[in-house]
């Protein structure tokens, strides 16, 4: 077997506020084979920007800090203290990126075609002049087919959904192994939300890349990935393929976040959202994170069980995923 294109080990990125010390990112450990789709899931404020961004030194810093320990390979190379330089060269070339706000990352003052153009030639892949008509293609390839009209405009003349497509051009401009998409639809309307899910699959399949994908939705899981790593408070509480994670959860909070779905068919149609909230990355519970607000918390809680380093098979953080009977789904 192949090595996996992305390997990280152990990742820790830890904000050094003045509120106090805020371990966002907290030993987080996950591969990403080649040609797969990987989602990360959990509520908004478990560290899952920051570990997309950390993956490639775009996190915040100062306040925040890869800590020692901490490992991310690309194709074996070790990212973790890497030259900025060489980082710059991989993202955008090795590692395309696309996030939540799309406007809020394009440039405002320069139209969409020079752009995407740009991400071809700051990569050395070729000239101004043969970069413009490519770019051209490219926006044609992300549905900005009438590229007189919006390839020439500037992003506030286009909608949210296209602003996110000329975002995807840029980042599949120079063919990158892996894509990284932060919440890539929640800021767009539900239908331009299945539009662009669509055109995430199609460019994936046709181009067989990886992807990391990042969202607060199941739904969207369900759809594209084929592994899903469920993140609470900093740490990956369970993985497993997502037919694993849907049919059988074994973590009490992927339980949770099943039954908070609205099609999760409870009588009445009644959403059950999980009691209480995510606590402050400054402030984790000590043993499992998620005991104040678990249905099956017991004392041996305030230990928490190891989560083995996940290559294949599911990984469940939980004492009760580990007695003979399984499921803490029950
Ligand atoms: N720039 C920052 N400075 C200080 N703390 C931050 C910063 N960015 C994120 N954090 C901390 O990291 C936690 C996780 O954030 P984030 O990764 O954005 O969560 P998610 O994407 O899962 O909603 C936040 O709740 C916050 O406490
Ligand atoms: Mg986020």
């Amino acid at each position: 077997m192949s090595d996996p294109l992305l390997e990280v080990r152990d990742l820790r990125t830890w904000f050094f506020r003045r509120d106090g010390l805020s371990r966002a990112v907290d030993g987080v450990s996950f591969d990403v084979a080649e040609g797969e789709t990987v989602g990360i899931v959990g509520e908004s404020g478990c560290g899952k920007s920051v570990t997309a961004l950390s993956l490639l030194g775009l996190h915040p810093s100062p306040p925040g800090r890869v800590m020692e320990g901490s490992s991310v390979r690309l194709r074996g190379e070790e990212l973790v203290g890497a030259d900025p330089s060489r980082l710059r060269e991989i993202r955008g070339r090795d590692v395309g990126m696309i996030f939540q706000e799309p406007a809020a990352a394009l440039d405002p003052v320069r139209p969409v075609r020079v752009q995407v153009a740009e991400a071809l030639v700051v990569h050395g892949r070729g000239s101004w002049r043969a970069a413009l008509p490519r770019s051209d293609e490219l926006l044609a390839e992300v549905g900005l087919g009438d590229v007189a009209r919006v390839g020439r405009a500037y992003p506030h003349q286009l909608s949210g959904g296209m602003c996110q497509r000329a975002m995807i051009a840029m980042a599949v401009a120079c063919e990158p192994a892996l894509l990284i998409a932060d919440e890539p639809t929640t800021a767009l309307d539900a239908t331009v939300q299945g539009q662009i899910l669509d055109l995430l699959g199609g460019l994936r399949a046709r181009r067989r890349m990886s992807m990391l994908l990042i969202t607060h939705d199941l739904g969207v899981v369900a759809e594209m990935c084929d592994r899903v790593l469920v993140m609470y408070a900093g740490r990956i509480v369970e993985t497993g393929t997502v037919d694993q994670l849907l049919d059988d959860p074994r973590h009490p909070y992927t339980v949770g976040l099943l039954d908070s779905l609205p099609d999760a068919g409870h009588a009445g149609g009644r959403l059950r959202p999980i009691g209480g909230s995510v606590p402050p990355s400054t402030a984790w519970p000590t043993g499992c994170r998620f005991r104040d607000r678990c249905p099956h918390a017991m004392p041996r809680c305030r230990s928490e069980p190891d989560l083995a380093v996940p290559g294949e098979g599911r990984h469940v953080r939980c004492w009760l995923a580990e007695t003979p009977s399984g499921g803490a789904g029950a």
